[in-house]
This record gives structure tokens, C-alpha cells and sequence, in this order.
């Protein structure tokens, strides 16, 4: 069964010519595929494969590796919540608990409309602004049950600028063609590499 979009396809197509051998599109085309439909699925991931000409288990290989591509079906905002160390001090515990408590779902659940998932979070590199959390992995800091809350009525109302899950960027990468590298693939490379200081860059 087909996967893409018809204009994710075409765009697929685009973001395959920009490297020299089809496979290194992997993980950008598994961000594609996230951004369709939120989370990476099957007949994604052996769409990929076709496209990319390798194996569906070569995909699923690279896909598993990465935290950030989901291979289940999620909310729309997924809501990280750090459980490391400082934050763990600061009151993480307290505030993952209010947490199930507000959305009426355990760590890892989704809940029914849909809307949030709850998970429990490596350092997210802020410990000096713990107890910290992440919606769709834009960072939001000190975060207290009150500020929770407000955060969940925030997301559940029009007034907010956090994208769907699965959408890193809201502005589509686009170089125009008179700024191409023009990147030759390795195998095609017959001269020796220049070095910078061969230049005169010291
Ligand atoms: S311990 Fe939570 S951000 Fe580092």
C-alpha cells in the first residue's frame, strides 16, 4: 500500500536528488513520513526502503535508533517531561504525577481525543531551569503543576504556535538551484582532496 502524500511524493523525489546516493535521504524521508501522519508506520517505512532502494528492515534499522521517530501512533503535542537528575530534585516527580492526573493517562499513555501523550524524559540539557519539559521538543522551563495546566489549555485553544507532532520546522527547507554545492558522489571523486592550507588558509 502506498504511504506519501502525492506532493510528499514529489517532494521525497526532490530530497533524494540532493544526495549523492539515494540512502543518505533516509532520515530525512522518515522525518517526511512522521510529518504526514505524526508517527513513522509500516507502509512508511517500506515506501522509504522502494524509494531509497534498500530493505524495509535497513529502514527500520535506522528509525528505532533515533527516540524522536515514533513507530506508534502518538497525540498531537507530545509532552516530554525530564526525569533526570536535577529536575528530578526540583520536583519532576511531582509534577509527572500532576500530570497523569490533569490528562487522565499514565507516562507513555495518549490520551482518548487524541490531543496529548505523556512521556518521562532524559536531561534536556536546561538542569539550571529545572523542573523542565518539552511540547513537541520546544522547551518550556521551571515548569510547576500550575504552569502545566496552563500549558494544557494553552495547546487545547487556537492561541499557541506549536505545530502538530512530527513537524520540525514550519518553514520548508528550499536552496535554490544557483546555490547547490553540487556534491559529486564518492565514488565518482577521481582527484586527490584539496586541503584548506593548500589554499594558503593557515
Ligand atoms: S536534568 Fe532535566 S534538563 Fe537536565
Amino acid at each position: 500500500m502506498k504511504f506519501f502524500s502525492e506532493e510528499n511524493l514529489e517532494l521525497a523525489d526532490v530530497i533524494i536528488s540532493r544526495y549523492p546516493k539515494p540512502r543518505s535521504a533516509m532520515i530525512p524521508l522518515l522525518h517526511l513520513a512522521q510529518e504526514q501522519v505524526g508517527w513513522v508506520t509500516d507502509d512508511a517505512m517500506a515506501e522509504i526502503a522502494e524509494l531509497v532502494g534498500t530493505t524495509s528492515a535497513e529502514v527500520l534499522g535506522t528509525c528505532s535508533f533515533y527516540e524522536m521517530f515514533k513507530r506508534h501512533q502518538v497525540g498531537t503535542y507530545v509532552i516530554n517531561i525530564c526525569a533526570t537528575m536535577s529536575c528530578a530534585l526540583m520536583g519532576a516527580e511531582e509534577l509527572m504525577e500532576h500530570a497523569e492526573r490533569r490528562l487522565g493517562v499514565k507516562a507513555g499513555g495518549t490520551t482518548a481525543d487524541g490531543m496529548f501523550t505523556i512521556e518521562g524524559a532524559e536531561c534536556q540539557a536546561a538542569c539550571t531551569e529545572a523542573p523542565c519539559l518539552q511540547v513537541n521538543y520546544r522547551h518550556r522551563y521551571r515548569v510547576t503543576p500550575d504552569e502545566f495546566d496552563s500549558i494544557i489549555d494553552e495547546l487545547s485553544s487556537t492561541d499557541h504556535n506549536v505545530p502538530d507532532h512530527g513537524v520540525l520546522s514550519q518553514i520548508r527547507q528550499h536552496i535554490p538551484e544557483d546555490r547547490f554545492v553540487g556534491a559529486v558522489p564518492p565514488g565518482d571523486v577521481a582527484s586527490a582532496p584539496v586541503w584548506m592550507h593548500d589554499e594558503g588558509v593557515d
